[in-house]
């Protein structure tokens, strides 16, 4: 075969444009108040602490857990800079919380952790939340919501290239369908092939966050596979209000009230109106949180999700 078989496009790469701040603010406003004036506060897969960090005035005891030791760090040193003296880090793994049965007033499972793990053991972290749990304690979910940006016809293939060396490069192909199943098939690309030939011509982006490390490509006829040496799959669940639902009532929780939100920003954002509108982004934050919270209803990229283990 020759690279003329090729039939590839590199697609450009966009600034992300997204200010998050705006939906951190919701978020901040929905934990502050589903959280309340708690006892005992487990954050898994805490990341750098901010969480726990902005709640600890209002909590007793906070302990974060992650399984990224960097980011502990950086959550430890953050804890140090603020004089926070109720809140700890530590290493832990959401499949196995290293604590005993009942002992926290609220879990908090936020930010896509569970997209980092197996979705084959997802009951068995809701299982181990349910367990650590006094009788009446919640559990907080925050995750994002597939059925915002992402149903059909969203592209149900991409294939990106990642350099691993001078002239070594790895291809990622992700497949994904409805229900939110996301499928990372790995390779190598071979030397010496029309894929690696052309690979090297590429001009890569640069999007003006980062250097990027990627190119990404639409695959108008799929790369032969004799061109790429598989070196792993991986498996990703993302989750729409209705089986996020389901998940935490499988798990024994009772009381399960699930809403998206985010939609100030994205409703200020579609009309062009952000800097018109920026004076009142805290108010507008706000009140969405407490509209949602008070209705249990909202769209809008992300989910939030508050159980209840029964007494
Ligand atoms: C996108 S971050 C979310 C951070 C934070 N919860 C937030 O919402 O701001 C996902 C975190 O989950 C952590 N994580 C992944 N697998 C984990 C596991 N099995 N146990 C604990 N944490 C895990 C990652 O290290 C990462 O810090």
């Amino acid at each position: 075969m020759t690279s003329e078989t090729l039939n590839l496009s590199v697609v450009p790469q966009q600034p992300c444009d997204v200010d998050f701040g705006w939906y951190e603010e919701i978020r901040h406003e929905l934990l502050r108040r589903t959280v309340g004036q708690a006892g005992r506060v487990l954050d898994v897969g805490c990341q750098r602490g901010g969480v726990l960090l902005m709640l600890s005035e209002q909590i007793e005891e906070g302990i974060g857990i992650d399984v990224a030791d960097e980011d502990l760090a950086r959550a430890e040193s953050e804890r140090q800079a603020r004089g926070v003296e109720n809140v700890a880090f530590q290493h832990g793994d959401a499949l196995n919380l290293a604590f005993p049965d009942a002992s926290f007033d609220v879990v908090l499972l936020l930010g896509d952790v569970l997209t980092y793990i197996d979705p084959t053991k997802h009951g068995s972290v809701v299982g181990e939340l349910y367990r650590v749990l006094k009788p009446g304690g919640r559990a907080v979910h925050e995750s994002m919501n597939w059925s915002w940006e992402y149903r059909w016809p969203y592209p149900k293939t991409d294939i990106a290239f990642k350099r691993a060396g001078k002239e070594r490069f790895t291809a990622h192909r992700l497949e994904r369908d409805a229900s939110g199943l996301e499928t990372s098939r790995d390779y190598e690309v071979l030397p010496d092939t029309p894929l690696q030939c052309w690979i090297l011509r590429q001009e890569w982006p640069v999007s003006p966050q980062e250097a990027s490390t990627w190119l990404e490509v639409e695959e108008h006829t799929p790369v032969p596979e004799a061109w790429l040496k598989p070196t792993g799959e991986s498996q990703f669940k993302h989750y729409c209000l209705d089986d996020l639902a389901r998940l935490y009532s499988a798990g024994g929780f009772r009381h399960v009230e699930a809403f998206a939100y985010g939609q100030t920003y994205d409703l200020v954002n579609r009309a062009g109106l952000l800097e018109q509108i920026s004076l009142f982004q805290s108010q507008l934050a706000r009140t969405e949180a407490e509209l949602a919270l008070t209705l249990r209803l909202g769209s809008g990229p992300w989910l939030f999700a508050v159980s209840e283990k029964g007494t």
